[in-house]
């Protein structure tokens, strides 16, 4: 029998990208229905590194505590070392993930939310339980097989794989979130720019007790270079902490122009041996999988009623941690416009602006992890690893480094300047917290784009020049203290004034009247919705007090003015029939 199931939105996948969208779609009051093919989620740690972009998104949609439950904390993952073996010599040390004192006020600085590590097997049952508590129909076993669309929806066909029964689903939207391999993606024939499979690499999971080895430089990342090390697609060995400090991923690599290796229990074992530096380690095996690492991204990322998210548009190696994050921040991107179009708010071309806003992210992004990978080289270069033959000769070249000669100090001085490079991956706050949208959804104020004063992707430097994410500060009054992200709710558009701009909240609440479109004024000032605890929020908010900052759903600025215009109801009427394609 063939019943067809009829949503809004059907999400592919329960991956971050996918479960996320769900969460997001569910939490804007949005039916949805997401598959996915297996019986449960992540069942490998995969992703961990959870940015401040992304928790001050989970803090948006209530589950930034829950999170926090499951993670290793900020303060607990940056002590990163670099080293011939757990137990062997330290080459090197770098503070990472915003844990240098300097680059820990930057990041305070920057946003409510700290980072921390959360590997996903923990994340995606939270984004899962709470989209499907909010209304998310979830279907495991089931798969995606094609799908036909026509103007006013998308008709899916999907395999129950427990009954073997094939049925369809009757969708206004299709959201393939189903990976690397997507075959949503293969089926819309999203053009791509790059390539697959450009290196090997295996993961392999393991329980041994090493707290004494890591309490006085707690990490999540030890990186061993060893012989072979810099084969492979993450740049060099690696020791990853999975849960402290008793669970752990160890990433080495393979070449793949000798086809892929067959790794057994006891190859594994020797491997974590080696890597941990200890012979005789007493570790169990839990896991063995590998993996191809990639080097593409979609330039365009969805047609018709039919979107892409996550690794189905941009595959890179892990380097600087943004798959996961990314993926989430897709979706973050796309389920407020999918929410605003279904609801009559928007015109369909708002749509059109997820490609014109993601997929430059997409490229940043996996051109920067594959170059951070690729930059392991410099460090194999210093130590003059490039030509060891042997492990000996590979000894003898990284003792070199302690010899009172100036080959010795020259040596010195090169780890010293490849370990600095190294902040483009451990350290890109920029990279992390800057992405800034030019599309039909933002409009311009005629301001040139502020000119960076630091490297741009080590730096994130706040703005509200249109198309930026809205600068956090901290506002409230004598019994609360908020974020400025605060102020602004996932699915309403937010305009943020001062006193003498009070005029805004009445000309936004008429055009919001016109349009349709909940617009939220909130007045910063004393006596008035919240106070400028810290005086901060007049130096970043970029407008006059009587200016105001058009903030949308997601955090990015809209649109600012300056100061009061002669009609601000004009103003905003014209700026938000364009940001939503309203013409
Ligand atoms: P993801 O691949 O997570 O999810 C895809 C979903 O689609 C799954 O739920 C799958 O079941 C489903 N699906 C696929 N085909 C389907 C079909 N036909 N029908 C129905 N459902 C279907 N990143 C990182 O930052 N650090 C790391 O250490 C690692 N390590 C790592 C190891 C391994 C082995 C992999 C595979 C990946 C990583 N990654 C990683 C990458 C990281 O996991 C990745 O960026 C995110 O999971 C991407 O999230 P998505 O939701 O886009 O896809």
């Amino acid at each position: 029998t063939h019943t067809a199931v009829e949503t809004e939105v059907l999400i592919v996948g329960s991956g971050p990208a996918g479960a996320s969208a769900a969460l997001f779609l569910s939490t804007l009051g949005v039916p949805n229905i997401m598959i996915t093919k297996y019986r449960w989620t992540a069942n490998t740690p995969r992703a961990h590194i959870t940015n401040q972009r992304t928790m001050e998104i989970f803090r948006d949609v209530g589950i930034e505590a829950q999170v926090l439950a499951d993670a290793t904390p900020h303060h607990l993952i940056g002590d990163t070392v670099f080293c011939t073996s757990i137990t062997g010599e330290e080459i090197g040390r770098i503070l990472t993930w915003g844990n240098h004192p300097a680059r820990h006020a930057d990041h305070a600085l920057a946003s409510p939310s700290l980072n921390c590590d959360i590997p996903q097997t923990y994340l995606e049952p939270i984004l899962v339980r709470n989209a499907t508590a909010r209304g998310t129909q979830t279907q495991f076993s089931t798969e995606y097989l094609g799908h036909t669309q026509d103007a006013d929806g998308v008709t899916v066909r999907v395999l129950n794989r427990l009954t073997g029964t094939e049925y369809t689903i009757r969708a206004k939207y299709l959201i393939g979130a189903d990976g690397a391999r997507s075959a949503v993606a293969a089926d819309l024939d999203l053009p791509y720019e790059g390539r697959m499979d450009v290196a090997g690499s295996m993961n392999i999971t393991f329980k041994a007790d090493l707290a004494d080895l890591c309490r006085h430089r707690p990490s999540v990342l030890y990186w061993v270079i060893q012989p072979g090390a810099n084969v492979g697609g993450i740049g060099a060995g690696l020791v990853r902490m999975v849960r402290p400090w008793n669970e752990w991923l160890i990433v080495w690599g393979f070449d793949l122009a000798h086809g892929v290796p067959e790794v057994t229990e006891d190859d594994a074992l020797q491997i974590v041996r080696n890597l941990v530096g200890d012979p005789a380690l007493d570790a169990e095996i839990t896991g063995i999988s590998l993996w191809g690492n990639n080097e593409q991204y979609a330039t365009r990322l969805q047609r018709g009623r039919v979107f892409c998210a996550g690794d189905a548009v941009h595959k890179h190696p892990p380097s600087n941690g943004l798959g996961s994050n990314t993926s989430i921040q897709d979706s973050y991107n796309l389920a407020w416009k999918l929410a605003a179009v279904l609801t009559g708010q928007a015109g369909p071309s708002l749509l059109d602006t997820y490609t014109a806003e993601r997929a430059p992210v997409a490229q940043q992004i996996v051109l920067r992890a594959n170059k951070s990978a690729r930059e392991f080289g410099a460090l194999f270069e210093a130590l003059g690893l490039d030509a060891a033959q042997s492990a000996e000769q590979m000894h003898a070249q990284i003792e070199e480094r302690k010899d009172v000669s100036p080959a010795g100090a020259a040596k010195r001085a090169a780890v010293r300047e490849a370990m600095e490079l190294k902040n483009y991956e451990f350290n890109a706050h920029g990279v992390e917290m800057g992405q800034t949208y030019q599309s039909s959804a933002v409009v311009p104020d005629g301001t040139a784009r502020p000119e960076p004063a630091r490297d741009p992707e080590l730096y994130y430097e706040p703005s509200t020049w249109p198309g930026a994410r809205l600068p956090h500060a901290w506002v409230g009054d004598s019994t609360h203290k908020r974020s400025t992200h605060d102020l602004v709710p996932y699915g309403e558009f937010t305009l943020l004034t001062g006193i003498t701009g009070e005029a805004w909240a009445d000309a936004a609440q008429k055009a919001a009247d016109r349009l349709g479109v909940p617009v939220r004024t909130v007045v910063i000032g004393p006596g008035r919705d919240v106070t400028d605890l810290y005086f901060d929020w007049s130096r970043l908010s970029g407008v006059d007090e009587d200016g105001a900052v058009l903030v949308r759903p997601d955090k990015h600025v809209a649109w600012r003015s300056h100061c009061l215009p002669a009609d601000p109801e004009a103003e905003l009427m014209s700026v938000l029939t364009v940001v939503l394609g309203r013409e």
